[in-house]
């Protein structure tokens, strides 16, 4: 379905095709950052541009399962359909960056970085909306930092990300585009995101089938936290089951996820859930502390 924007939606538009190059996205949570972002996919493809979109809102993902930085390439063919890669994926490890910072910005530049490769002639970096606050002010300053965007596109309600912009309001090199949101943004509630981050996952799960790891072989990255924020030994840690795993290859690309299913500590083999199908290609395990997220919980459980 076409998305429809105010007035200012379309004038950023024509900026955008003419000048291209790395715009990211920034605002509170609910002001329509990815819709925005699919609102420039589409008319930036519609007229001919071919767009990449890092999809940095590792909570409310777009491409690729929640906790992961997507990437993909955007074409549209001779008919205008518009044409899709299928999403390359950063695991991050946890549905906010809060506590995560380095890896979410390591994530965020390797996945910017490879847009070069594809020959993207303007790059949308989506981004959670993590931004209120002495924290999120430091994440959103490091990623543009980190990325040196053409382009800082702020949508806000009333100046709340002002703050952020003074920051760069003055440097050359960065412009600043400040957009009003949609009249049909929603506010989604904590259970619509959870439902969300449920149903991205089940989908990205659903042709898993259980592999064997040989982990005497395979590097171990990252820890499990327990709910009180204490790190889990990790012979302890291999043994929960249903934990989420990132499965990466020599040289730190994430494959793919996996869930744990058992852990037989005498034979060092690790069973793992996965949809991906060239388990040798697996070099290291990255671990995270979330488990079960293929059942939906609410609040109350
Ligand atoms: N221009 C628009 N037309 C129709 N619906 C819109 C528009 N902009 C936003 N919405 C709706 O508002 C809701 C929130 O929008 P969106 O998910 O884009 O916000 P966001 O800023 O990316 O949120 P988050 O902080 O969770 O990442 C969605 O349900 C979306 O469909
Ligand atoms: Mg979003």
């Amino acid at each position: 379905m076409e998305i429809v924007g105010p007035r200012e939606w379309y004038a950023a538009l024509d900026v955008l095709e003419k000048e291209k190059g790395i715009a990211i996205l920034l605002g509170a949570t609910d002001t329509g950052k990815s819709t925005l972002a699919k609102f420039l996919i589409f008319n930036l493809c519609k007229r001919g541009l071919k767009v990449a979109l890092v999809d940095a809102d590792i909570g409310q993902s777009f491409l690729g399962p929640p906790t992961t930085i997507g990437l993909s390439l955007f074409k549209s063919d001779p008919y205008w359909e518009i044409l899709l890669s299928p999403p390359e994926i950063f695991f991050v490890g946890s549905t906010t960056p809060e506590g995560h910072f380095q890896i979410h910005l390591k994530g965020v530049k390797r996945m910017v970085d490879k847009t070069a490769l594809l020959e993207a002639e303007a790059i949308l970096v989506d981004t959670t909306g993590f931004i209120l606050g002495e924290a999120g002010e430091e994440l959103k300053r490091k990623k543009i930092d980190l990325v040196s965007p053409q382009f800082i596109i702020a949508l806000q309600k009333s100046g709340e990300i002002e703050s952020i912009l003074n920051l760069y309001q003055s440097n050359p090199i960065y412009k600043i585009i400040r957009l009003p949101l949609s009249d049909h943004v929603q506010t989604r509630s904590m259970e619509e995101r959870r439902s969300y981050r449920t149903s991205q996952f089940q989908d990205y799960f659903k042709y898993s089938i259980i592999q064997e790891l040989a982990i005497g072989h395979i590097q171990i990255e990252g820890e499990v936290l327990d709910p009180n924020g204490e790190t889990l030994p990790l012979d302890w840690a291999l043994k929960i089951n249903s934990l989420l795993i990132g499965l990466k290859d020599s040289n730190d690309e994430t494959l793919a996820l996996g869930l744990i299913k058992n852990y037989f500590e005498e034979k060092n083999i690790l069973r793992v859930s996965t949809p991906f199908r060239e388990i040798e290609r697996v070099k290291t395990i990255q671990l995270s502390s979330l488990r079960q997220i293929l059942v939906y919980e609410d609040e109350g459980s």
